[in-house]
């Protein structure tokens, strides 16, 4: 694979340059699921401003190929799209495959893909429903963790960065099967943590409450409302807002931090 060389690219969105060494990532491999859209886009186009190359993951091949021609033509690192269902565990591995088949190494995994369906109540969660959240918020990133995690480890080291949420630690009615699932992923951070140690670090962002396809079908006074009013700063987070907390993790910057969940969240209660 060709290495980037001298980067200085700026990423528009967050207005954070590359030319730090501390937070430079040029030439690495960076491997995001749910890399197509909301808070996984706003971290592509981060670590492809900082020199690195790119993996974008999804369901949607289309949507993660329009980002890598974006990507493409702004940066000078490759941009890898990949179609994969994260809730399937042959699926991770054929990622994790196709992967190491292109590039040879992953320097950093982000385990963003996840999501949390609505429901009436918590006696109307299905066993489809519930297994599906669980599949998709812990299952498919342990299996990753373990696959990618283990390959790092043998090989050059790296980091790992799960995007897990306020609802981990603040539960709230409508989110608890996810919120359970959130929990586990912390689990999973601590535990994959001590065992990838001391070439691999791990490490986790628990998201409140941010601006994208999530809470695209609420209105702005309902979402301020029920998410945004208890919130010392009042608003939703916006995308590009958690690319601080990832490229922290991602880079020399956070070097002495592994197993730690960061919250990003406007100022919970
Ligand atoms: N936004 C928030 O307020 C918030 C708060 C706390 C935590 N988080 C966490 O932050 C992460 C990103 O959330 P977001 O708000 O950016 O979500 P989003 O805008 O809905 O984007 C989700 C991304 O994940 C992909 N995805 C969904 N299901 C998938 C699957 N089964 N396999 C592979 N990819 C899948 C989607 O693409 P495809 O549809 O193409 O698969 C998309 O790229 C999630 O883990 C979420 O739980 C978000």
């Amino acid at each position: 694979m060709d290495k980037v060389t001298a980067h200085t690219g700026t990423d528009a969105a967050s207005g954070l340059t590359g030319a730090d060494p501390l937070f430079d990532l040029t030439g690495k491999v960076v491997l995001v699921t749910g890399g197509s859209r909301g808070l996984g886009r706003a971290m592509v186009r981060a670590f492809a401003a900082r020199g690195a190359h790119v993996v974008i993951a999804s369901r949607k091949l289309e949507a993660c190929q329009a980002l890598a021609k974006e990507i493409a033509a702004a940066h000078g690192g490759e941009a890898f799209p990949v179609s994969c269902n994260v809730n399937d565990w042959s699926r991770c591995d054929e990622l994790a495959d196709v992967v190491y088949e292109r590039f040879g190494r992953v320097d950093v995994l982000v385990n963003n893909a996840g999501s949390s369906p609505t429901f009436p109540s918590l006696d109307a969660v299905t066993e489809e429903l519930y297994d599906k959240v669980l599949a998709l918020n812990l299952k498919g990133p342990f299996r990753l963790m373990a696959r990618i995690g283990t390959a790092m480890a043998a090989a050059d080291g790296g980091s790992i960065i799960n995007i897990s949420s306020l609802a981990s630690v603040r539960p709230s009615p409508i989110l608890v099967p996810y919120a359970a699932a959130k929990a586990g992923l912390n689990a999973l951070t601590e535990g994959f943590a001590r065992v990838l140690a001391p070439k691999v670090r791990v490490n986790a962002i628990l998201a409140g409450p941010f601006a994208t396809d999530v809470f695209a079908g609420w209105d702005p006074e309902t979402f301020n409302a029920v998410m945004a009013e208890p919130l010392a700063l009042k608003r939703a987070g916006r995308p590009e807002e958690i690319v601080g907390a990832a490229l922290y993790f991602a880079s020399a910057a956070s070097s002495f931090c592994t197993g730690s969940l960061l919250r990003v969240d406007g100022g919970a209660p």
